[in-house]
Formats: structure tokens, sequence, C-alpha cells
């Protein structure tokens, strides 16, 4: 009697990994064998995994258990040795990289849509990291959609499902699976790199905080730390416990689905500092009261005040950002004597600038901010390092952003998203502009004469890869620059993204408010691209 079967299959043509990982609708993965085809296929474009630990958990959304049972078995009949596998099914991203790195794993299976929303009809998604617990790079996501269109059979255990809720170590067709607490490793890490005891004490002195999961992944990482470690009061963390639905929030922490939170710290007798994550637990944004920090100011301070948390007390060995986000850590950098790089946009760009010890703190404008701790960007990191940075100098928020400023200048910085714009459309415009790059230098709009104008191609310092076409820059003298871009995570139409960035020097013109001050270069930015003419639209869908 042999438990493994081998099952036929016939391949679906659509499963080709986005930005991060095979992310689509439930009832598509509820497919027969649509999940299987997949995760066989990563299987398949692996070698030398035999007897090796994997790990896999989710954030807990819709079909995450069934999921997960379906790769544990298919993990015993490709032959690993072992599966860590998160109670509950539950491991937020930066957790799940911290577990592949820190046991040695060979690799994990994250399920997750990321910010996405989650239901049965909703979002679902897989996705794939290898050894430096890091998203699988291209070569590998390339094997894996190659296998996905060709695929004929795949094989799995054919036994009973294990109990994902008991923590201990079960056998699971001769492999070993371990169900292990999410939790506890990650608050290790946590605390050997921020500095828990001034936390808490700023916290019993009166400092109020509150964190809002949003029925996502990070409720119980949040709870035990804050609530727990810290010492907030019970409640600081609000949506805690992780929903298949998320509650019906939308999990995408951003000044349209944070709105709740936001208007709490703005008001006068709401609490001092807020901060949210997504649903797999990558994403933050944090708020001061009547400081809303951009995530690229976010990048600029955290890199600057670095040396307050004991696990970045020798100092940064340098800070990498993604090209749209701002420069604001560049003046940083070059105030600390350290590298800068400037990478298109992915936070897989970063893995090998973070494997080398080139780069210590890396961030995007997309709420994303994170380390060399783990290889993926890490929302309760980002609030803990805030959290420290503020205990530390016992100065609010508004204060340590405004002194920055004061400090290094200020970049005005907004991204205005034009969504679900007809996919010709939007190339077309991309088109157009590249076009015109080279009639642009020299030329002045308004008050502001173009000093160089490319389409962005990064050259990896550590690989030496070569990666064109990341996105349409037109810099002005003076530190300003527009930023076209399409988003390479949409699901329906294109997404035209459109950044906008001005550098302030002058301390007195720190306090304007952003889309005015940013007004001119708007302009500019629909006079050179016909963002408006060519989308159809009048106004952008969203801006942050
Ligand atoms: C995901 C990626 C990020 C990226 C963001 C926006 O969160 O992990 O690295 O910055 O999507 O990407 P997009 O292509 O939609 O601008
Ligand atoms: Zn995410």
């Amino acid at each position: 009697m042999t438990m493994f079967k081998t099952v036929t299959t016939a391949p679906y043509k659509d499963q080709k990994p986005g930005t991060s990982g095979l992310r689509k609708k439930v009832p598509v993965f509820q497919q027969e064998n649509y999940a299987e085809n997949f995760i066989q296929a990563i299987f398949d474009s692996l070698e030398g995994f035999e007897g090796k630990t994997l790990v896999i958990g989710g954030d807990g959304r819709y079909y995450n258990r069934e999921v997960i049972q379906k790769a544990l078995k298919m993990a015993a009949a490709a032959g690993f040795g072992k599966v860590m596998v998160g109670q509950g099914g539950i491991l937020s991203t930066p957790a799940a990289s911290n577990l592949i790195r820190k046991y040695k794993a060979f690799g994990g299976i994250v399920l997750s849509a990321s910010h996405n929303p989650g239901g049965p009809t909703e979002d679902f998604g897989i996705k794939y990291n290898i050894g430096n617990g890091g998203p699988a790079p291209e070569k590998i996501t390339d094997a894996i959609f190659a296998r996905t269109q060709v695929i004929d059979t795949y094989r799995i255990a054919d036994v009973a499902d294990i109990d994902l809720d008991a923590i201990g170590t079960f056998d699971l067709a001769g492999m070993t699976v371990e169900v292990v607490d999410p939790v506890a490793d990650y608050v290790t890490l946590m605390e050997e790199l921020f500095d828990f005891p001034a936390i808490k004490a700023h916290i019993a002195g009166g400092f109020k905080v509150v964190i809002d999961s949003m029925g996502a992944v990070t409720g119980p990482y949040a709870v035990e730390i804050l609530e727990k470690r810290l010492g907030a009061p019970a409640g600081s963390v609000r949506n805690s416990t992780p929903l298949p639905d998320f509650g019906g929030h939308h999990p995408d922490p951003n000044l349209v689905h944070a709105k709740e939170l936001y208007d709490d710290v703005m008001s006068p007798t709401g609490p001092d500092f807020g901060a949210a994550s997504d649903g797999d637990g990558d994403r933050n944004m944090v708020v001061g009261k009547n400081m809303f920090v951009t995530p690229s100011d976010s990048l600029a301070i955290i890199a600057a005040n670095a040396t307050l948390a004991p696990g970045y007390a020798k100092g940064i060995a340098g800070i990498a950002r993604s090209m749209p986000t701002s420069a604001a850590a560049d003046r940083v950098a070059e105030k600390l004597g350290i590298g800068m790089y400037e990478t298109p946009t992915g936070w897989k760009f970063f893995g090998n600038l973070l494997d080398a010890g080139k780069a210590t703190i890396c961030g995007e404008e997309s709420f994303g901010t994170g380390s060399d701790h783990v290889r993926e960007k890490d929302g309760l990191w980002a609030v803990l390092f805030w959290l420290n940075i503020l205990a530390v100098r016992k100065e609010s928020a508004y204060d340590i952003v405004t002194k920055h400023w004061a400090e290094y200048g200020r970049n005005y910085y907004s991204r205005h998203d034009y969504e679900e714009v007809d996919s010709d459309a939007a190339n077309g415009m991309i088109a157009a502009l590249r076009e015109k790059l080279s009639t642009l230098p020299g030329q002045t709009f308004g008050a502001l004469k173009v000093e160089a104008a490319d389409d962005f191609a990064y050259n990896d310092p550590v690989d030496g890869s070569v990666s064109k076409n990341q996105g349409v820059r037109v810099l002005f003298e003076g530190g300003s620059r527009v930023v076209f871009r399409l988003s390479g995570t949409g699901t329906s139409g294109a997404t035209i993204r459109l950044y906008v960035e001005r550098y302030e020097p002058d301390a007195s013109r720190h306090a304007i408010e952003t889309q005015e001050a940013l007004a001119d270069l708007i302009a500019i930015a629909d006079e050179i691209s016909e963002l408006k003419k060519r989308s159809g639209r009048d106004a952008p869908t969203v801006i942050t």
C-alpha cells in the first residue's frame, strides 16, 4: 500500500506569477486542481530539497486552511523531510521570512494576496520564497510559470488532514509536520532589535499608542508585543482577530482604508500615535498627532535615527529605496557618508543588496519599510522602530518630522493613481513619453527647467543583471521631479501612477499643504504626458 498517489491534471494557462506570486480570485483557485497544479509547478522548478525543511503559512484569508492542507500533503509526496507551519495556518509574511532564515529552511510557501480584500469571492495568492527568506527571483518564477503550461500530473499523500490548531509535531506520510506558534520567534527577533524597556517606560509614562490590524494577520503579533510585552492597555490593538474576510476591511494601510485610525489620532483627545498594517503584515502606515508620516519620510527618519535602536546601534551600511520613492533618504545617506541605492519598484530588488551587506535599511513609497533582519518588508518592525525613536527622543512625531525637514530640507511628495484605465490608452501614454524623452532636457515649464529625462534602468551592482523600462522620469533643476509608470500589481485594466516630488530646502516653506506645494508640478506632468486626455479622466482615483 502506498500513501502517495499521482493525479492526472491539465494545465491552466493563466498561472503567471506577478510582482508578488500568483494572485487570483478565490473561485479561480477553487477550480479543480488549480492550486495543486501551481504548487506542483513550484516543487518541479526546485532542486535539492529532498529531506529538507519547508515553511508554510498565510495571512488567514478565506481558503488559507484548505490550500495549506493540500500543500502539506504535496510537500510530503515531493520528498520534503519536514514542514514548519504556523498554528491555525497563520504566519505573517515577515514572520515566514524569519522562520525560513532562522531554521535554515530550504524555502517557504506564503499564502496571501497582501492588501487585497479576502472572502469567498475576493482574492487569494500563493508565493514561493527562497532560502534567504525573500521572494523567489524572476528566474525561478519564470520556471514555475513554464512548468504550469505543460503540467500533466501532480503527486499528493492520500492521508487525513493535519490538525492545524494543535501546536506539536506530527507525522504526515513519513514527513514531519511541526505546527509552531506563529508569533514567538518573531517577537524574539523584535526584542533583539528594539529597546523594549524604553518603549515600555514611555507607554507607562502616558504615551498612548493604537495599532489597527484591520482584521488581518498582524493582530496576534501586535497584541503580544504592544499589549503583553510593552504594557499598552488591552484594546490598544484594534481589529486584532485575523478573519477570513478581514471583517469586511480592505486591509490596505493608507489614508483611504485606515481613515478611522487617522481621524482618531488627529482628534485632540485621541492617541498620540497610530499605526496600521496590511493583510499579510508587511506594509505599514504611521501617524503622529497632527502629522501623517509619508512612507518616503519614514524611511529617511528611520535611517537618520537608526542608531537609537539596539539592533542598529553600530550604524547602517547603506540605504536602498525604489526609484519612485522620494529622495528624502538620499540626503540622510549623504550626510552619513553611506551607500544609497535606487532600485526598480518591488521588494525583490533589495534582496541582493541586503545579502551583500550593501544596504541595511530599505523602503518604498507604497507603505513598505524593512531591513536586513528578514528579506521582506515588515509592518510591525517599522512601527516598533518609530516607537523606539519616540521613546528615546521623548519628542512627538510632529517634532521629530519637522526637525528632520529643518535639517535636511523637505521633499514634498504625492502619488496620484488613475485606476482601471484602458490598457491601450495607458500603454500609449508611456510610449509617447518615451518618444519625447530626448527632447525634454533644457526645456522650461513655468519656473522649472528640465535637467534630465529618462526611462529608469537598474544595473544590479551585485549580480550585474539589468532591468530596463522601469518608469519614465523627468528631473528638474533643484531636485523636483515627476515620474510615470504603470502598476505591476493591478488586476483589471491598467493603473497609471504619477509620482510628484518637490525639494524645498527653506524651513519657512515647510508647512504648505502637499497638493498645493506640488500644484505646478502636477500641471506640468499633465502637460508633458497628456495624462488626463489620454486616460479620459479629469482626476486621479486615489491620492496618497
Ligand atoms: C507590492 C510590492 C511592492 C510594490 C507595490 C506596488 O506591495 O511588494 O514592492 O512597491 O506592490 O507595486 P505597483 O507595481 O502596483 O506600483
Ligand atoms: Zn502585503
